[in-house]
């Protein structure tokens, strides 16, 4: 448990050095992960994969993350009964099933992922949480949403930490642009460990180029984040 959690630390964070090694059994991808800050696997993984590793998925969604980015005070703000939520690279729904609470029996939330493992994972947890029927699960190949049918209809949107493995940033926020509300806002977050600041007003820019408009930039442990508005 211990380990899980320094893991996400380290993933998350600019230092690699001056931590001892470690290794981290993950059950359910069978396999080490090696927590050697000086040759990570796991900083490997991610250089070596544009998008996250479906088994990392599994420690993304542990609920010993919540110490760090609690799903509610980071989407309580933005989502109440009734709406529908948009969630590009949802992972295995570490905000998911907080979003699908929030929405209730009336509302949906649409996660839209290019990975089968990361959307499996998601709906066994909502599935065993009873959310599942509020959730509309989606894969999707590239960064095309495949999103015609919610044009213009989604109260909210949260990016969390999956801009930066988009190959193609301008054209997902095109596509989230079109299936927002006017009005209605989006939340993005990036690991400031993975992106720099720099590359973060890149990704802003890119945002505001397919017509959102910057509203606030919230504080959110270890991140960079910035909530746009559709107008
Ligand atoms: C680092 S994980 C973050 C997962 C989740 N948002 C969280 O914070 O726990 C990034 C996720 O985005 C997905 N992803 C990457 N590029 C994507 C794209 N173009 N469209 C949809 N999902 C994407 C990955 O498959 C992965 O599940």
């Amino acid at each position: 448990m211990y380990l899980s959690t320094l893991m996400l630390e380290e993933m998350e964070s600019p230092c690699w050095s001056g931590l001892p090694k470690y290794w981290l059994w993950v059950p359910q991808a069978e396999r080490f992960v090696s927590l050697d800050v000086h040759a990570p696997p796991v900083r490997f993984a991610f250089m070596a994969h544009r998008v996250c590793p479906w088994w990392l998925g599994y420690l993304l969604a542990s609920p010993l993350r919540r110490w760090m980015h609690d799903p509610v005070a980071i989407v309580g703000p933005f989502v109440s009964e009734g709406m529908v939520v948009l969630e590009p690279g949802p992972g295995m729904g570490f905000f998911t099933l907080e979003l699908a609470r929030r929405v209730g029996n009336n509302g949906r939330v649409i996660a839209v992922d290019v990975q089968p493992k990361m959307l499996e994972g998601l709906v066994k947890r909502a599935t065993r949480a009873g959310l599942a029927d509020r959730i509309d699960a989606r894969l999707v190949k590239g960064d095309n949403l495949g999103l015609e049918s919610y044009a213009g209809k989604v109260d909210f949107a949260l990016a969390f930490a999956m801009v930066h493995e988009a190959a193609n940033p301008a054209a997902l926020f095109a596509d989230i642009h079109k299936a927002l509300k006017p009005g209605s806002k989006l939340l993005i977050a990036e690991p400031a460990g993975h992106v720099g600041t720099e590359a973060f007003v890149v990704s802003l820019d890119q945002a505001k180029n397919s017509g959102l408009v910057l509203d606030s930039q919230p504080s959110i442990r270890r991140c960079h984040a910035a909530v746009l508005v559709q107008v």
